[in-house]
């Protein structure tokens, strides 16, 4: 093989890639963060109808028209500010592959592994801050001060994996003292969370807002993300960056039905907020295990020496959740992601019967 090309293979073969989840047949599957609690008849109602109206034959054209049309009102934020992505991690690699070379990024840990994988393809360097075990706060002047020496700057809010969502100023006060860095604010969970930033930014030249309609609004399958910016940003994006077609006329239908359903959306939403609070108020009795409050639809548990038989049960039960095992100072992590009441219970009897 030419030696290039096999240099480049044999290095990017060592670079650590997202592992997907192992399929179970008939799990209850609660490991991605995906929305369990809209019901499924939706979107499949949904694309049945969009399949038989759309003619594939053709490019997505007045599919993404219509789609913009709607995602604004959603927002609340003129379409001139957004751009539609496949799923938020091709908008991720999109911005992170006209960064150049020998950039850096400053961001925290735990977070967003995808992130900085990604970084390690386009030859980012990352400097990460480790967010307190305790709570995890983030120490924002040592923050400040790394992100000066980066040019890139990514903040999850509400954080994947450990669900809390710094306070509106510390984020404020971060974006003010980084004027002149890219700031990427992945706002992935926001619908579960406590504040968007969204109206704040499209007037800065710096900032970048990712969504997806991954989580709350139940598509995971059908690969939609979106960013919010500066209209500069929003429009070289689409002309430029992006590929002229980047999601099909059928995801971009059932989006757009589905937007128009938002209240069906924000009501699951508000449900699975309802869980979120009965289960950790549940789980924080535990002497054993360590459960941090979430601003997300999951909630993250540092189970120590608990961790392997958690695992064992979850499994009797065919119920798969996120194992992240020790990251760093933290000892047998997991992410459950809230699903229905049934499952729920099911979860926290086996938490609470853990030896
Ligand atoms: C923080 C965060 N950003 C982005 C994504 C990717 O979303 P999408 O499905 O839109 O690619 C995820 C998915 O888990 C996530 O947790």
């Amino acid at each position: 093989m030419n030696d290039w090309l096999e240099k480049r293979l044999t290095k990017l073969s060592t670079f650590e890639s997202y592992k997907k989840p192992e399929k179970i047949v008939k799990a209850i599957k609660l490991d991605s963060n995906e929305n369990k609690v809209l019901g499924k008849s939706l979107s499949t109602n949904f694309a049945i109808q969009s399949a038989k109206n759309i003619d594939l034959r053709e490019y997505p054209m007045e599919h993404l028209d219509l789609f913009y049309d709607k995602l604004q009102k959603y927002c609340n934020i003129d379409k001139k500010y957004l751009a539609v992505g496949n799923g938020s991690d091709q908008i991720i690699d999109l911005i992170l592959s006209i960064v150049g070379k020998n950039q850096e990024m400053t961001t925290f840990v735990p977070t967003f592994t995808y992130v900085i994988n990604r970084c390690q393809l386009y030859d980012i360097k990352v400097n990460a801050i480790f967010l307190d075990i305790k709570d995890n706060s983030l120490n924002k002047k040592k923050f400040i001060k790394t992100a000066k020496n980066s040019n890139i700057i990514y903040i999850c809010s509400p954080n994947n994996p450990t669900g809390n969502q710094f306070d509106e100023e510390t984020v404020k006060e971060i974006i003010d003292n980084l004027k002149n860095k890219l700031i990427i604010l992945d706002e992935a969970y926001v619908e579960f969370g406590k504040y968007s930033m969204s109206k704040n930014i499209i007037d800065l030249e710096n900032v970048v807002i990712l969504r997806t309609f991954s989580k709350a609004f139940g598509l995971a399958g059908a690969r939609i993300g979106y960013l919010i910016s500066n209209e500069k940003f929003a429009n070289i994006f689409k002309k430029t960056i992006q590929s002229p077609y980047p999601v099909n006329s059928i995801s971009l239908s059932i989006a757009s039905k589905m937007l128009a359903k938002s209240n069906c959306v924000m009501k699951a939403v508000e449900d699975i907020k309802r869980e979120r609070e009965r289960l950790f108020k549940k789980i924080v009795d535990i002497k054993s295990l360590k459960v941090y409050e979430s601003n997300a639809n999951f909630i993250f548990i540092q189970a120590g020496n608990k961790y392997d038989s958690i695992l064992k049960e979850l499994k009797k039960e065919r119920m798969i959740v996120k194992e992240f095992g020790n990251i760093g100072q933290r000892k047998g992590c997991l992410r459950y992601t809230i699903g229905t009441k049934e499952m729920n219970k099911k979860f926290s009897i086996i938490i609470e019967n853990i030896k």
